[in-house]
């Protein structure tokens, strides 16, 4: 039983990982729900978790609020692909659940320490803000991190803000920085893999017909989020980004990568953000991070089928 935080700005995307996560309570102990600042704003993202949890049933997992903007630079959202609430597609509501008292950074220390002997996985889904913090203020945490697997960053595939970097990344540079030059273990999850689990007709057909509430709104949240991808990209479906990182803890034999080094851009404007990923070796840079490239598309939509239909609600 793998226990993990999810650090989290919902974001339809991330409210299928997190419906993933949620729905995979034999293999995986979710302490808890950290919230960031990023496809809208803070007070939208906590909100937005507090929602998915309630549709999924998991009222039990506590929710803390996080950073409501990267280290040093202004807040840059992305309503353009998740709408103004940033959880477009459809109206869900909250109604017992609350916010916890203490930040999201507070929390994540305290469950290092807590867990040191057992080892927690962070899973960070949006800028790397909180987790950025939280190995500044407490660097022995590195000893109680098992691993940090993480959605962001593009080589092949080019950027998706801009054309050298993808959003999360994009968002808080520095933050992004501090954490790949952490010594932690990292897995990433860029768009050169995500890019490669578009939404499938079948998948969503199978959720609209499943006759379970969260797997019905997990659908219309999906059709809308896919609209701008398929629109841009021209292809069949939009790329399902963050339950990558779930399923890759679930199931990491479906996925392919290689152990590189990976630097982030933080002074150009240009190629701000830029995950600078030496695949070739061609530098004498220390490998810090295994970067994914592959994954098995139709096993992907299987594990995540399997997972959002186990929801009881
Ligand atoms: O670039 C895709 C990433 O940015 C995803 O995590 C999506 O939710 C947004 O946060
Ligand atoms: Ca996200």
């Amino acid at each position: 039983m793998r226990k993990i935080i999810i650090d989290t700005d919902p974001g339809q995307d991330d409210a299928l990982a997190l419906m993933t996560a949620f729905g995979a309570k034999k293999e995986i102990h979710v302490l808890g729900i950290t919230c960031v600042a990023g496809n809208v704003s803070l007070d939208l993202t906590s909100i937005n978790a507090l929602k998915i949890c309630e549709l999924s049933g998991a009222f039990e997992v506590p929710v803390f609020k996080g950073s409501s903007a990267p280290l040093k630079r202004k807040l840059v959202t992305a309503e353009h692909v998740h709408g103004k609430t940033g959880l477009d597609g459809t109206e869900l509501s909250v109604e017992k659940k609350d916010f916890e008292v203490i930040s999201a950074v507070d929390f994540m220390i305290e469950c290092t320490e807590k867990y040191r002997d057992e080892k927690i996985t962070i899973c960070a889904l949006g800028p790397l803000t909180n987790v950025a913090k939280v190995l500044t203020k407490n660097p022995r945490m590195t000893e109680s991190i098992e691993e940090i697997v993480l959605m962001g960053g593009g080589f092949f595939e080019g950027g998706n803000i801009t054309p050298a970097a993808e959003f999360n990344i994009y968002v808080d540079p520095e933050a992004a920085k501090i954490v790949l030059q952490s010594g932690v273990k990292i897995t990433m999850l860029p768009l050169d893999v995500t890019h490669k689990t578009l939404v499938q007709r079948d998948f969503l057909e199978k959720l609209r017909k499943s006759g379970k509430k969260s797997a019905i709104e997990a659908a219309k949240l999906l059709d809308f989020f896919e609209r701008y991808d398929v629109e841009k990209y021209g292809s069949q479906g939009g790329p399902l980004h963050d339950p990558n990182v779930i399923v890759f803890l679930l199931n990491p034999e479906i996925y392919h990568g290689k152990l590189v080094n990976v630097e982030i851009e933080v002074n150009s404007e240009l190629t701000r953000g830029m995950t600078v990923v030496d695949w070739w070796k061609v530098t004498n840079r220390e490998p810090n991070v295994y970067y994914i490239n592959e994954v098995k598309e139709k096993e992907f939509f299987e594990i995540v089928l399997n997972k959002v239909l186990s929801l009881e609600t």
